[in-house]
């Protein structure tokens, strides 16, 4: 029983509490439910106006009908969570039924993928210079300083270092920028005569129409008692002529690598201009597709093998260089995208 005397104020309370009860079991959604609960217990609401009306008690009165306002409000605002549950239950419930999901349709067709054109371009190399005796090796992408430099005659001041933008992992070890590298753990861990293809990706710091960051090589190395610039030639232009077809030309141009002396260029007559000139050539006419030479006696000192009891030939070939011009692709950078659209088109 309350203590003071306002009985007024006291049952109004109380049959504010009934009135609220009463309006939140009678809420059919947890929108109306909610706009209840602000009708009566927010910052404007009802209870807040009855409050006001604390004034007209007296001192010793106040604190105790304060008390009862606050217990009123706990017993409402449990009544609205109860109530709240079961909306929001019941609501969840309609949904799932109208929602229905029908778990017997089809799911999307999987999409076949098709041999990738760089994988085309290596098998099929490999399939032509297996005919000639070479076979295939792989090497580490993670190649110390010495394998990818040193050991090719390319010591740490050399500016032929600045041929190749290298990404460094730390002071001794880099992504490797070439496949030349596996010639000299071949030349380590194998007795000549040697015929080796190795292929494989390989990383430089360099981006546009026609280079990429991380494309892919092939790497040829013939070793053996008598090896001359002539071989070399031969087994490049039979080589070109096997997967381009006998319509494109090629050109050998004088160049330099410090692992081959004398060196040459490789180019191929330009697949999008036909050797008019285009901007995929730079207005030339030619691609090039890579590099090759007679292996430099340095290369041999390192590597252990008897010079010039041995001697030796290697190119290295850019793999999605032979891809454009084979497939007359106009931009390489297509290539590593892997659209099926344009992965396609190579479907054997
Ligand atoms: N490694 C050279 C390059 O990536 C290509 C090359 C290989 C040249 C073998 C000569 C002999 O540019």
């Amino acid at each position: 029983m309350l203590a003071f005397d306002s009985m007024t104020l006291a049952d109004k309370l109380q049959s504010l509490k009934a009135e609220a009860l009463a309006s939140f079991q009678t809420a059919d959604s947890s929108k109306a439910l909610y706009d209840k609960k602000v009708h009566y217990l927010g910052k404007s609401g009802v209870f807040t106006e009855v409050m006001k009306e604390m004034g007209s008690l007296s001192k010793e009165e106040r604190p105790q009908f304060g008390k009862l306002v606050n217990e009123v409000k706990v017993v409402l605002e449990a009544a609205y969570a109860e109530a709240e549950q079961a909306l929001k239950k019941q609501e969840i419930d309609a949904q799932m039924l109208s929602e229905e999901i029908d778990l017997s349709l089809p799911s999307y067709p999987l999409q076949i993928g098709s041999e990738h054109p760089v994988h085309r371009v290596i098998n099929e190399i490999a399939g032509i210079m297996g005919r000639l005796g070479y076979s295939l090796r792989q090497g580490p992408l993670i190649e110390k300083d010495y394998y990818n430099f040193e050991a090719l005659n390319i010591p740490a001041d050399h500016p032929a270092r600045d041929m190749q933008d290298t990404f460094f992992i730390d002071k001794t070890h880099v992504l490797r920028t070439h496949t030349s590298p596996i010639q000299i753990h071949s030349l380590e861990s194998e007795k000549p005569p040697l015929r080796i293809i190795g292929t494989g990706p390989v990383f430089r710091c360099d981006s546009d129409i026609s280079h990429l960051p991380n494309f892919h090589q092939i790497e040829g190395m013939c070793v053996d008692t008598k090896v001359s610039m002539a071989d070399l030639k031969g087994t490049i232009s039979f080589f070109v002529k096997e997967f381009f077809g006998s319509g494109l030309k090629t050109r050998f141009r004088p160049s330099f690598f410090p692992f081959t002396e004398p060196s040459a260029e490789v180019d191929c007559t330009c697949p999008i201009c036909k050797g008019k000139g285009c901007s995929l050539c730079k207005q030339s006419g030619w691609i090039e597709i890579g590099g090759c030479g007679l292996i430099n006696p340095k290369v041999f000192q390192h590597a252990h093998v008897e010079y010039p009891k041995w001697q030796g030939f290697a190119f290295g070939f850019g793999i999605e260089r032979m891809a454009i011009i084979k497939y007359g692709i106009d931009d390489i950078r297509l290539i590593p995208e892997n659209d099926m659209r344009f992965v396609r088109q190579f479907e054997v």
